[in-house]
């Protein structure tokens, strides 16, 4: 058996394939390179979704506008219970309450869904009404809208949409995999978004970013950046934003945010921080861990890219599932479309009954 299923090949995709030596990522066809920063958010869902939706229409841009403006109607159940709780866990409340099923209405509403409750309940949290959204905006757009009442920049909208674009789908994955076993009992699209929400949360998945600004934080100054990383592993702690099950080499997701950090041309100082505390981190895993190439993640530059863009650190994993939804329904799709019932076996190590000893 393999711990952690690690080289267990689980499905047959179309959709995406993460090359972990060469630090490569193919989504349906095209390298990052040609998506991330060329295309909209939109854009990259429609291409995830060629072949699995009747009726797709060429732009996708109209239809999620419409479908924000739908689910809005359910920020009206944010009470003071879900105000409480955590961003991801009022929004996945939220997502919870729209209807399963398996068509293109329930997908563009799941797909609206991670961007209106967060923009919502992160306003409703700081005592400010929450923003209707405006169907006739990109999605990107609108996202920044809604969380600030007030439009954004087209250098900020552009590095949102690189950053959805960049996280919409990633092979099998935990929240990924999670969505499909879910797909695969005929559960429902929104079932299977729920699994995926559910399984993004953790921190060693889509829960990294947050952790990152704290640590960022905790270091302060590039002087005292080898003293704070060898105490935390020292500690047993893991450092958020480094390592990866697949990439043994840089993710080249990494680069993608980076430059859309530089791009968006905000906080040079802190880019440059950000960067003097990896090249510590990256050397001092090589010595902590010499056999086990440890190289930056994903979650690093999304950190930087979205304190950039003014989210609270505790939106960061919200913002990670408004991309991801995308890859997610393009993947329970395609489980419905040709997989059977995903039921592994297990393997029983524990003590026989009496009789049977
Ligand atoms: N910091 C310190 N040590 C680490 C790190 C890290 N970031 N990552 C791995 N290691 C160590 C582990 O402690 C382990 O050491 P051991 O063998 O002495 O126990 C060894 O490297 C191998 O680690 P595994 O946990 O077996 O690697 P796995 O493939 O299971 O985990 C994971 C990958 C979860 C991403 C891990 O690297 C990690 O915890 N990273 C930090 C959290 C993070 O950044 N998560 C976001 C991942 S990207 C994404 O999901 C979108």
């Amino acid at each position: 058996m393999s711990d952690g299923l690690e080289d267990v090949v689980a499905a047959d995709t179309v959709l995406s394939d993460v090359d972990g030596r060469a630090g490569r990522l193919i989504i349906r066809g095209h390298s990052l390179d040609e998506l991330a920063g060329r295309v909209s958010f939109e854009a990259a869902a429609r291409l995830l979704f060629d072949g699995f939706f009747e009726g797709l229409p060429d732009d996708l841009t109209a239809a999620l506008g419409v479908a924000r403006v739908e689910v809005f109607a359910e920020v009206a159940a944010l009470d003071t219970g879900l105000l409480d709780r955590t961003p991801i866990e009022a929004m996945r409340a939220l997502t919870a309450r729209l209807g399963d099923g398996d068509s293109l209405e329930v997908a563009l509403r799941l797909m609206a869904a991670p961007a209106v409750f967060t923009a919502a309940t992160v306003r409703a949290q700081a005592g400010e009404a929450p923003v209707a959204p405006d169907p006739k905006l990109g999605h990107a757009a609108d996202i920044l809208r809604m969380l600030r009442a007030a439009p954004a920049s087209k250098a900020e909208i552009d590095a949102l949409d690189t950053y959805l674009v960049t996280v919409c789908d990633h092979g099998l994955n935990a929240s990924t995999f999670a969505a499909r076993v879910v797909a695969s009992t005929r559960a429902g699209l929104t079932s299977a978004v729920l699994a995926g929400i559910s399984a993004l949360k953790g921190p060693l998945h889509g829960g990294a970013p947050g952790p990152i600004i704290d640590m960022l934080d905790g270091i302060g100054t590039p002087d005292n950046a080898r003293t704070w990383i060898e105490a935390a592993l020292a500690r047993g702690d893991r450092l958020m934003g480094f390592g990866h099950r697949v990439y043994r080499v840089r993710d080249p997701r990494a680069d993608a945010l980076k430059a859309a950090v530089r791009r968006m041309g905000a906080g040079a100082g802190r880019l440059a921080f950000a960067e003097a505390v990896e090249s510590a981190i990256l050397s001092i895993l090589k010595a902590h861990k010499p056999d086990r190439p440890l190289d930056t993640n994903v979650e690093f530059y999304t950190a930087l890219l979205l304190e950039s863009l003014a989210f609270p650190p505790s939106t960061f994993t919200c913002v990670f599932a408004m991309g991801r939804v995308a890859g997610w329904i393009a993947h329970a799709r395609e489980q419905l479309a040709g997989g059977r019932l995903i039921r592994p076996a297990s393997r029983y190590v524990g003590p026989l009954p009496k009789a049977a000893a």
